[in-house]
């Protein structure tokens, strides 16, 4: 084939192969892994994101400011029904809201969060509460390896809304692969859509009027969190039946949902046992 203008060779780009057969197999360099590639692309800046902002914020996220959010604490750890044997696992410790308290009722608590200064803010916590068995480690919750079958629980906290759909999904998936039969998964988090039932209506009326009674500060915090949660940018929270459903596609079972205050929901699941091996 030759180019009309110049009567030189024209340079035709083959049709791309079936996914299973582009250089490098799936994943390689035409194709669908296009979108692949965009994903992960997607996701590293959320993560580089979420960094930035919890290491600006990690002095200032207190509890103080919320009490709320203690009242999740104690009945996400009544919810994960400690033992002094159990292994835990807590994802998005921030500063040891939860790791704190569940490590005084079991034997150890690996903490894990992308901000390093969060990191270091848990370890002094950790120091000035005397406990020697919580480990802190930096790293996305996306990103965390352990072995199958190795811990007891896996717990969070108000993190786990940040991370993006089909994430928050896989860290579902593989979270229940690190519990042993008979361990549990609980996750505490703000649960609500964007407004399809009485429910999400009830719960962002009553946040925006919140922020608004408190004049200009407040009237900004409501544009910037309408922008991030419409934007699903920072803020993704899911209804609480999407969460069982994640919670029933990862094999556990049962599942359990509960209502605590507010926007505040905990669902928690078993992994289930197989005979005698728990
Ligand atoms: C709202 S704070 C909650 C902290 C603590 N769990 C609590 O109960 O107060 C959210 C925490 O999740 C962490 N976080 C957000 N996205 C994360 C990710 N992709 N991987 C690990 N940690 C993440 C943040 O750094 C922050 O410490």
């Amino acid at each position: 084939m030759t180019d009309q203008a110049t009567g030189a060779p024209r340079q035709v780009s083959p049709a791309p192969p079936p996914d299973d057969l582009r250089p490098g197999g799936p994943g390689g360099r035409y194709s669908r892994s296009g979108g692949r590639r965009l994903d992960a692309l997607a996701r590293g800046f959320g993560i580089l994101h979420q960094r930035r902002v919890w290491t600006r914020r990690a002095v200032s996220w207190d509890h103080a400011d919320n009490p709320a959010l203690d009242r999740v604490v104690e009945r996400l750890v009544e919810e994960a029904g400690p033992r002094p044997d159990m292994v835990a696992v807590d994802l998005g410790c921030g500063s040891g809201q939860l790791s704190i308290p569940l490590a005084r009722q079991v034997a150890r608590v690996l903490a894990v969060d992308i901000s390093p200064a969060m990191v270091d803010l848990l370890r002094a916590n950790v120091e000035r509460a005397g406990l020697t068995n919580i480990e802190g480690r930096v790293s996305p919750i996306e990103a965390i390896d352990l072995a199958p079958s190795s811990v007891d629980l896996v717990v969070s906290n108000y993190a786990l809304h940040h991370l993006r759909d089909p994430d928050k999904a896989a860290a579902v998936r593989t979270a229940a692969t690190w519990l042993r039969p008979g361990g549990r998964l609980v996750i505490g988090d703000m649960m609500f859509g964007r407004g399809t039932s009485a429910r999400d209506r009830a719960i962002i009326a009553s946040k925006t009027s919140a922020l608004l009674a408190k004049g200009p500060g407040g009237w900004w915090r409501v544009a910037k969190n309408a922008v991030r949660f419409l934007g699903r940018l920072q803020e993704r929270p899911l209804p609480v039946g999407r969460w069982v459903e994640m919670f029933l596609e990862a094999g556990l079972a049962p599942v359990t949902a509960v209502p605590v205050v507010a926007e505040a929901a905990i669902v928690a699941g078993t992994r289930p046992c197989e005979t005698n091996d728990c």
